[in-house]
This record gives structure tokens, sequence and C-alpha cells, in this order.
């Protein structure tokens, strides 16, 4: 009985273990555009706000700055450095940012 249920415990468990190393992942990844974007995405200065922004329009404004179709003074090089799916993650993370 306890055995049989052994397995379904392991999997729970490791689903929680990679969502919160992904949260890490996000976390980490945001802190490097906290120099102009603000804390968490809260922008103080000349710089737009990410907090908040809508996932999806994240992603397409860094696919856009990635392949040159938003014209940027810094962000198109900002953008080429991350994956699609470090991309995923920072929208994700700045989405949830209230
Ligand atoms: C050196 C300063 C700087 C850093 C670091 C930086 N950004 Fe930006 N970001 C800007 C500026 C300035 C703009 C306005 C567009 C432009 O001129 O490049 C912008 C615009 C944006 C926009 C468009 C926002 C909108 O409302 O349309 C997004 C999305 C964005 N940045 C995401 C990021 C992410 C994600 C990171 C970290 C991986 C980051 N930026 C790091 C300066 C920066």
């Amino acid at each position: 009985m306890l055995l049989s249920r052994l397995p379904l415990a392991c999997i729970l468990v490791f689903a929680c273990m990679t969502a919160q190393a992904e949260g890490r992942n996000a976390a980490l990844l945001a802190s490097s555009c906290a120099a102009c974007h603000g804390t968490q995405g809260h922008s103080v200065g000349g710089t737009p706000s990410l907090a908040g922004l809508d996932r999806l329009y994240f992603i397409e404004q860094m696919q856009q700055f990635k392949n040159g179709e938003r014209p940027a003074t810094v962000m198109m090089q900002h953008a080429r450095g991350y994956s699609e799916k470090e991309i995923r993650l920072l929208a994700d993370y700045f989405a949830e940012q209230k």
C-alpha cells in the first residue's frame, strides 16, 4: 500500500524541486536587467518598467530586439544573449511582479 504510493510521491517532490530551481534561475537572469529596469522590473529612471508586462508582449519585444525588427539603443545587444527558454522564464518572472 505504502510502496505503491512511493512513485507518485517521488514525482511530486521532483516536480516541486524543478519548479523551485526555475524560479531561482529566473530571478538570477532578471537580476542582470535590474541595473537599467529597476529591482524586479520596477523602473525608476528613463527605461520602461518590466514588472507586470504581459508575457506574450514581453516575448514578442525580446524576439523583435533579437532580430532587429524593433529599433533599440541597447536592448538589441541584451536580447541576443538569451535563449528562447530563458526569455520565456523572464517573461513569466516579470509578468508575476506586481
Ligand atoms: C543597459 C541598460 C539595460 C539593460 C541592462 C536591460 N535593458 Fe531592457 N531596455 C533598456 C532600454 C534603454 C529600453 C528602451 C529600448 C531601447 O532603447 O533599447 C529597454 C526596453 C526593454 C523592453 C521593452 C519594454 C516595453 O515596454 O516595450 C523589454 C521587454 C526589455 N527592455 C527587457 C529587458 C530584459 C529582460 C533585460 C535583462 C535580461 C534588460 N531589458 C536589460 C535598457 C536596458
